[in-house]
């Protein structure tokens, strides 16, 4: 078998160019599921995808939803052997702002000044990258060793960035088609450029829309103002309150139930040597802020978050106009973490804007959905035939990590499915993720599509056994 392994990685490397040809046709296709203007965009990534998984040897299905398709492949394997679940999504965030890319979003290059070489494109690591990764590994094993080692189903998803609404309602009309042993996903980082890592938890998120309404048209500030609400002025007060000076959340009910990461959990992480000031060097700062007396990898892994994520209302645009708006908006979200229930954090919300609904004004409020957080096993023979196959790759175990950002097919795959995930992801922090100028080192890239090469191999071993 590890012949067979060798001739796979072998040809991955003698391929890579036609692999990055490939990849390249689908980052150029903007596939923004938030936006309807791009709707035929996503559809028309949907079929790319499912040509090249039929192209690599896998029988694949379009299916469509009441919102954007899910893509299906399966593939045969041995009888007798585990059958394993891949999942990426195929769409992408909005490239905006455009003006700050330094190449067109949907134009994908290779850059290799200032830096290691790398693909810059929306979608590049997040998550059309990652996705081909084990898409050629499969083509791999299917053109030069003697076919997949194990039976596999591949699900791509074209709504993860806008909330999946189509998921849990497909995942349970075809769970019969879908039902595995464990599922492989690659969404999510490695540790450092030389070191993979295996993601066992996600925080959860609640998302809300609120606007604030108060005068029933915009009015001239100096005709009314100062004898009239603003909502602006109001909007700006009640979100600055939602923390207090300790980087608390002021909203009753909020942190109940959160777990504390176990002694050992908490030691393990201290062992990792996160480099702190790095992380955030990357991002143009020299300091964390957040809940006082926690780590940074606590503020992101283990502690519960509130963020806004835009303010809109009033004038905008250039100059000066002297208006009162008649209502102000924000968008917010909060990050879940274990122990949190999504719908009561957001009973909690909506009863803490009420509570202090400023005088003459009223909300309306409108969800963007509600997702726990997510652990998946720490220990598993799936779980240990991965660390077996990495460490094939990269000469070294993977670590095991949190993650900040959600992926709730992981929960939506343990309900519905009963099956556990591996995430196995090749992602940096330095990726630019959701902004512009999105990367992907091409390493991360052949290094993760020899890694899913050698994890399949791994997972038929354990499971044929
Ligand atoms: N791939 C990300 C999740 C992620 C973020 C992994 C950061 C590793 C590091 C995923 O595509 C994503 O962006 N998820 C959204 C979920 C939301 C739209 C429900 C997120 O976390 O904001
Ligand atoms: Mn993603
Ligand atoms: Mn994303």
């Amino acid at each position: 078998m590890s012949d067979r392994l060798d001739a796979v990685l072998a040809h991955l490397d003698a391929t890579h160019d036609a692999q990055i040809a490939r990849l390249f046709d689908l980052l150029r296709i903007p596939s923004i599921s938030t936006d309807p203007a791009h709707d035929n965009d996503v559809h028309a990534a949907a079929e790319l995808c499912a040509a090249m998984l039929e192209d690599s040897g896998l029988k694949a299905t379009v299916h469509t939803t009441s919102g954007h398709p899910m893509v299906v492949a399966h593939s045969n394997g041995p009888a007798d052997g585990p059958h394993v679940l891949y999942y990426g999504h195929y769409d992408v965030q909005p490239p905006d702002p455009l003006d700050l890319w330094n190449a067109a979003p949907f134009e994908p290059v290779i850059v290799d000044t200032d830096g290691p070489a790398r693909i810059v494109a929306r979608g590049a690591a997040d998550d059309k990258g990652q996705l081909m990764m084990f898409v050629e590994a499969l083509r791999a094993w299917n053109e030069v060793g003697g076919g997949i080692p194990v039976r596999v189903t591949v699900l791509l998803e074209g709504e993860e960035e806008s909330g999946s609404p189509s998921l849990d309602p497909f995942l349970a009309a075809h769970a019969d088609e879908l039902r595995c042993d464990v599922c492989v996903i690659s969404d999510t980082g490695m540790w450092d450029p030389n070191t993979p890592a295996i993601t066992t938890m996600l925080r959860g998120m609640v998302y809300l829309d609120v606007t604030l309404h108060g005068p029933s048209h915009d009015l001239h500030s100096g005709m009314f103002g100062g004898a009239v609400v603003n909502p602006l002025n109001e909007l700006a007060k009640v979100l600055g309150d939602l923390h207090d000076s300790d980087g608390r959340i002021t909203v009753d009910g909020f942190y109940d139930g959160v777990y504390e990461p176990s002694e050992s959990q908490q030691q393990e992480w201290k062992n990792l040597g996160f480099d702190e000031s790095a992380f955030l060097a990357e991002a143009g700062l020299d300091r964390s802020t957040g809940e006082c007396g926690r780590s940074v990898l606590e503020r992101i892994w283990s502690r519960p978050t509130l963020d806004i994520n835009g303010i809109t209302g009033g004038y905008g645009g250039a100059g000066a106009k002297t208006v009162i708006p008649a209502e102000a908006s924000a968008k917010f979200s909060c990050r879940l973490v274990p122990g949190q229930d999504p719908d009561a954090i957001e009973a909690a919300l909506r009863t803490h804007l009420q509570q202090h609904t400023p005088a003459g004004c009223r909300w309306t409020i409108e969800s963007h959905g509600a997702n726990p957080a997510i652990q998946v096993a720490d220990e598993s023979p799936w779980l240990e035939a991965a660390q077996y196959g990495l460490e094939r790759i990269w000469n070294r175990r993977a670590v095991l990590v949190g993650c900040g950002g959600s992926i709730p097919v992981v929960g939506s795959f343990q309900e519905i499915l009963g099956a556990d995930s591996l995430l196995i992801g090749f992602g940096l922090d330095d990726d630019r993720v959701h902004s512009p100028n999105e990367k992907f080192n091409i390493d991360c890239y052949t290094g993760g599509a020899r890694s899913h090469a050698a994890v399949v191999l791994a997972l038929a071993e354990a499971g044929g056994a």
